[in-house]
């Protein structure tokens, strides 16, 4: 029990929902408080307005008669004039400035207005600030009054008098604390529906989070590339169940290639395989002599030969698609790596009588690449170009500057490759059908597609039936080697 809530105090829902909850909580606590405090201070301001207009009034209906003591004059035929001041009678004073109370509320519970002492410090306060005091009182009936204290002035005898106003609280603490109650009610209340609506929408929108994992957790090695229905909200999830969707095209692609892989290679093993078990079988039952062994046992080492080539080279292909072909990138110098290459193949371009030629400019030309990889590159294209030039043809190779950029071209005068083939040559074990094939894996240009790739480059092709290839290769350029001078060296 207790473990199934704390796994629900985990989930994102809750997280989501107690956040969105949280914040509404401090929110309405604040709304609350400054709501109460913002009341209270309108109804005191009202309330002093209103002492403040009593007084006013209370000076106005009290006369002194003869012999100087003040009284309160009324029209009795104005019954108006009746109501206000029996209004004004409820909570009030008169005193002398000596502090004496002449006349008053009848109220017992508002004895406490008639202190000498009180009274006498009013007098002396308002005599030094000529404002009114106002102050705030609790009847022995534990009312909270407002009172307010001026002085009048009595013409004719030059008399000071205190006098004093009030008015009962109990009705505005009351109406504050309507609005306090009413509030606490409509808190929890609010609170409790926003829970439950901050749960359901929270749990609403992470429901498609569960149709992701529920895919995930459906992929196998055999339903790769499962799809998830977008929701067309273009939100966040969304986006999420596409990138989901890709990746999972992804992973498909991958295995694909890998299943691919391993018939292709299974197909290539098997034939150099058939065909020593072949000759080894024919020899072992046939031969009789030891020439005829000898022959059998060459031919059969050709075969394991071609054998070995293809695993050793397939074990590079493996490496080098699964983005492992280390590139260690330097400014290369590449007019002078053409120079050694184009060198190296003199001899097998002369043995076809092919005239091998590089064709330079002026300046040498320099990439960001990694040597060893080029190298390889370059070997295999002027391999295939020569291989494919038949008799009489020429083979041109060179470099150039392309902006930011570096350009290798192989261009050859060779038999040239049919339009509908040109798409396929990159791919593994893919040879041109051919009536007179040259012997070849179909491996070359699926070297030099990775190598390209692992520099962040690409390579182009353009070929014509009888007339000639033309393989063009873009590297990146190395930005602060365009010459490389030579630095003379300091002779200590
Ligand atoms: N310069 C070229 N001229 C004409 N055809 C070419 C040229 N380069 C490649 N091809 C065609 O593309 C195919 C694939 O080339 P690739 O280098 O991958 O394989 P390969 O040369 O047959 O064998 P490998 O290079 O593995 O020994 C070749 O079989 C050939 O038909
Ligand atoms: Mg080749």
């Amino acid at each position: 029990m207790f473990r199934r809530l704390r796994k629900v105090f985990k989930t994102l829902r809750f997280r989501l929902a107690s956040t969105f909850l949280l914040l509404l909580m401090i929110v309405l606590a604040v709304v609350g408080f400054a709501g109460t405090k913002t009341l209270q201070t309108i109804l005191e301001n009202q309330s002093e307005q209103t002492l403040r207009e009593q007084l006013g009034a209370m000076r106005a209906y009290i006369h002194f008669e003869d012999q100087g003591k003040p009284i309160w004059f009324v029209d009795p035929s104005d019954t108006d004039e009746e109501s206000i001041v029996g209004r004004l009678k409820t909570v009030f004073v008169e005193a002398t400035d000596q502090g004496v109370a002449v006349d008053g509320s009848p109220d017992p519970a508002l004895k406490g207005l008639f202190d000498r002492n009180t009274i006498l410090n009013e007098l002396s306060e308002m005599q030094a600030t000529h404002e009114p005091v106002i102050k705030t009182f609790v009847g022995r009936d534990r009312i909270p009054y407002q009172v307010i204290s001026g002085i009048m002035v009595d013409g004719e005898r030059g008399r000071k008098w205190y006098i004093a106003q009030g008015r009962s609280l109990a009705e505005d603490h009351a109406v504050v604390r309507r609005f306090t109650r009413n509030f606490c009610i409509f808190l929890p209340i609010t609170l409790m529906v926003c829970m439950i609506v901050s749960w359901y929408s929270a749990g609403a929108a992470l429901k498609a989070l569960q149709s992701v994992e529920k895919a995930a957790q459906e992929i196998t090695g055999s339903n790769l590339g499962l799809q998830i229905q977008k929701r067309g909200a273009d939100d966040e999830l969304d986006r999420l169940i596409d990138s989901f969707n890709q990746m999972s095209a992804r992973l498909k692609q991958s295995f694909e290639q890998i299943r691919q892989f391993s018939t292709d290679v299974s197909h290539e093993l098997r034939t150099p395989l058939t065909a020593i078990q072949g000759q080894l079988e024919v020899a072992l039952f046939t031969s009789s002599t030891k020439e005829q062994l000898q022959e059998a046992i060459e031919n059969a080492l050709q075969d394991v030969e071609r054998l070995a080539n293809l695993v050793r080279a397939l074990l590079l292909l493996s490496q080098s698609e699964s983005g492992q072909i280390p590139t260690n990138k330097a400014s290369l110098d590449l007019t002078g790596l053409l120079e050694d290459l184009v060198d190296q193949f003199q001899i097998p371009a002369e043995a076809r009588n092919i005239k091998l030629e590089q064709i330079k400019t002026e300046e040498p030309v320099f990439g960001e690449c990694d040597r060893t990889q080029i190298e390889r590159l370059v070997t295999n294209l002027l391999a295939n170009a020569i291989k494919y030039t038949p008799s009489g043809g020429w083979v041109h190779a060179s470099a150039e500057s392309a902006g930011p950029n570096v350009k290798l071209i192989i261009e050859d005068s060779g038999v040239g490759i049919p339009e509908d083939h040109i798409p396929h040559i990159f791919n593994r074990f893919y040879r041109v059908p051919d009536p007179n094939p040259e012997k070849g894996l179909g491996l070359g240009l699926s070297f030099v597609a990775a190598i390209v790739k692992a520099h962040g480059g690409e390579i182009n092709v353009k070929s014509q039936m009888g007339a000639g290839s033309r393989f063009e290769v873009v590297l990146p350029g190395n930005a602060t080697v365009r010459t490389a001078p030579e630095l003379p060296t300091l002779q200590a």
